[in-house]
């Protein structure tokens, strides 16, 4: 074990009250207090977004903008002022631009379902970057299968950084459209989404930007960055599960066909004629919607702001930097990337001949909840030769004595029966 002293200052910048906001972390394993450091697959809940799902459901539950009484209006209402709260925090222009979806493959596939079918044709090109979540891919991979198009994948460089130039040369004239991560769940790292959205657009290609590890960290501003569309699921940024958002500009959503049909979608129906729709976000959001949630989404996001977008932001480039310092003190552990070049919340590493799952095993004996694998991006970790990595993400709660934790418990790592009897194996 090498001994080198923290090269930087490491003061915490949100309050570790914060911890006491998120009821689960009560919890103790093995003995150990629960050190939840795989934020990047799901974040916690605070109690404020709890409360606001409970009281929803005993104060205005009934369904929404279906019943001509004062309680289903209370539920409506509760459901677009959510949407008032999504636009604000990604500045949107218009709330009918924020389109309530299950989760991000949810928004994707939409997407893929509606604009890429109507937009993408035999010979197209599709542009995605080596680096995607199997979400941000397998809609546009089917979408070619389906259409004749081509799926164009940027390649990653040795850094785990998308090239600008190495992204704009692939801009062919039959490229239709651009699909990208805003922020890698494997690397933390952060794209050149703006200046990708600018060269795309240069050449009237539109682009759909797969928000799901940003918006949790960084000030999204989708009228800044441009983006056509942009996805991200409420359950990554401490909103409850079952609820998304696909941000859309107006005038193209206002274009999209149907996604799925369905109740809420109509403005009045025979058997024969042809059918006339409502408006969007309505049109894309068939059946009744997920209100609880969206209140729930609501409340995660007024917590965020009133711990401080810039703290928020702040406090986990503290960490990421203090991870990166703490690992590299370790022989064997390897920081794969980037990461504290542009932190985002997320460290990945592995260990010399140890596999990841016999890493994060270990780390559970101590209590530490961390992600091991290819985290659903294989295509990525193939090309990078890994079978897997150890990932901590990490969230407004964790602290410094958390990392401290984690390097502690990596001195006594030893290979496990992964590393023994199947070194190769490898899942999600
Ligand atoms: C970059 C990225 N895109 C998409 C997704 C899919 O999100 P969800 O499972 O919430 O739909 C994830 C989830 O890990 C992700 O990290």
């Amino acid at each position: 074990m090498t001994d080198v002293a923290p090269a930087r200052d490491h003061t915490e910048v949100l309050p570790r009250s914060v911890r006491h906001d998120f009821p689960i972390l009560r919890q103790t394993f093995n003995g150990y207090p629960l050190t939840y450091l795989d934020n990047a697959a799901t974040t916690q809940k605070p109690q404020a977004v709890l409360d606001a799902i409970t009281d929803y459901y005993a104060t205005a539950n009934s369904n929404v903008g279906r019943g001509y009484y004062q309680l289903s209006m209370r539920s409506t209402d509760r459901y677009e002022q959510a949407r008032a709260v999504v636009q604000r925090a990604v500045n949107a222009e218009h709330p009918d631009e924020i389109v309530f979806t299950a989760g991000t493959t949810a928004a994707v596939n939409l997407l893929a379902d509606t604009f890429g079918r109507k937009h993408v044709g035999c010979g197209d090109e599709v542009v995605v970057t080596g680096m995607e979540h199997n979400s941000n891919t397998l809609p546009w991979r089917r979408l070619a299968e389906q259409s004749g198009a081509r799926l164009v994948v940027v390649p990653v460089s040795e850094n785990g950084s998308v090239d600008i130039d190495t992204f704009t040369s692939v801009l062919g004239p039959r490229v239709r459209l651009v699909a990208v991560s805003h922020v890698s769940n494997v690397l933390g790292t952060v794209n050149p989404v703006r200046e990708m959205i600018a060269e795309a657009h240069r050449r009237d290609v539109r682009v759909v930007v797969d928000g799901a590890q940003a918006i949790a960290h960084r000030t999204v501003d989708v009228r800044d960055l441009d983006a056509d569309f942009y996805c991200f699921s409420g359950h990554k940024v401490y909103g409850p599960l079952g609820v998304g958002v696909l941000y859309g500009k107006r005038e193209i959503l206002a274009e999209l066909p149907p996604y799925q049909v369905g109740g809420g979608t109509v403005k009045g129906v025979t058997f024969t004629a042809p059918v006339s729709y409502v408006p969007t976000p309505a049109r894309l959001e068939a059946g009744t919607p997920h209100m609880a949630g969206a209140v729930g989404l609501a409340a995660a996001l007024r917590y965020l702001d009133g711990l401080g977008r810039d703290a928020v932001s702040a406090h986990q480039e503290m960490l990421v930097r203090q991870a990166v310092d703490a690992l590299n003190t370790l022989d064997g552990v390897r920081v794969v990337g980037d990461p504290a070049s542009a932190p985002n919340g997320i460290v990945s590493f592995v260990v010399d001949g140890i596999h990841p799952y016999d890493v994060g095993g270990h780390l559970d004996q101590h209590g530490i909840a961390v992600r091991s694998g290819v985290h659903c991006a294989s295509t990525f970790l193939d090309s990078m030769d890994l079978v897997g990595t150890v990932r901590m993400s990490f969230a407004v709660y964790n602290t410094s004595d958390e990392i401290e934790l984690v390097r502690r418990a990596l001195e006594t790592l030893r290979p496990g029966p992964w590393t023994k009897d199947r070194p190769t194996t490898r899942f999600l």
